[in-house]
C-alpha cells in the first residue's frame, strides 16, 4: 500500500507517495523526473544508477524508498549545470571520457564521493572506488585521467 515519504533530493525537500520497497531509482526517474541516474542491470551489479546518500555513493536500483526517508540524496543533476558544470563534469568533457555515456553519470557520482573523502586519489584508489562500475565501452583510462584532472582543478579552487 503506498505511503508518503519525505526525502531531500539535490537540496530540495520532496514528498513522494509509493510503496516502501520501490527502488529509489524508480522514484528519481519516474516520480521526480530526474533521468541522470540510469537503469542498467537493476540488481546492483553495474553502477549506472549510482547516487550519493548522506555523502556515500549507493546504487539506487537496490535501495528501497523506505531506506532513504529523511536522507539527503544527490544525483548528477545536483552537481552542476550545462552553463556551470562541476569540475568532474568539465574534466570528463575535457578528457572525452564518455563514449556511449551510459555508465558515466553513475561513475561521476562515485568519483564525487571519492574526491570528497580523498582530495587526490591514486590510480589504485580510483580503481577501488569504481570497482563495481561497469563501462562496456572500456574508457577506464580516460575516466581515471578525468578524475585526476578534476582533483587538480578542485585543489586549485581552494
Ligand atoms: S542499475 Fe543499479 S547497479 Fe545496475
Ligand atoms: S561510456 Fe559507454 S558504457 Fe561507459
Amino acid at each position: 500500500m503506498p505511503e508518503s515519504y519525505e526525502l531531500s533530493v539535490n537540496g530540495k525537500s520532496c514528498s513522494v507517495q509509493a510503496e516502501g520497497d520501490t527502488p529509489l531509482l524508480y522514484i528519481l526517474r519516474n516520480d521526480l523526473k530526474l533521468k541522470g541516474a540510469r537503469y542498467g542491470c537493476g540488481v546492483g551489479q553495474c553502477g549506472a544508477c549510482a547516487v550519493i546518500m548522506d555523502g556515500k555513493d549507493i546504487f539506487s536500483c537496490d535501495t528501497p524508498l523506505w531506506a532513504v526517508a529523511g536522507k539527503s540524496i544527490t544525483t548528477v543533476e545536483g552537481l552542476g549545470t550545462r552553463d556551470k558544470p562541476h569540475a568532474l563534469q568539465q574534466a570528463f568533457i575535457d578528457e572525452q571520457a564518455a563514449q556511449c555515456g551510459y555508465c558515466i553519470t553513475g561513475i561521476i557520482m562515485a568519483a564525487k564521493a571519492l574526491l570528497d573523502r580523498t582530495a587526490h586519489p591514486t590510480d589504485a584508489e580510483i580503481d577501488a572506488a569504481l570497482e563495481r562500475h561497469l563501462c562496456r565501452c572500456g574508457t577506464h583510462n580516460r575516466i581515471r585521467r578525468a578524475i585526476h584532472r578534476a582533483a587538480q582543478a578542485l585543489g586549485e579552487d581552494q
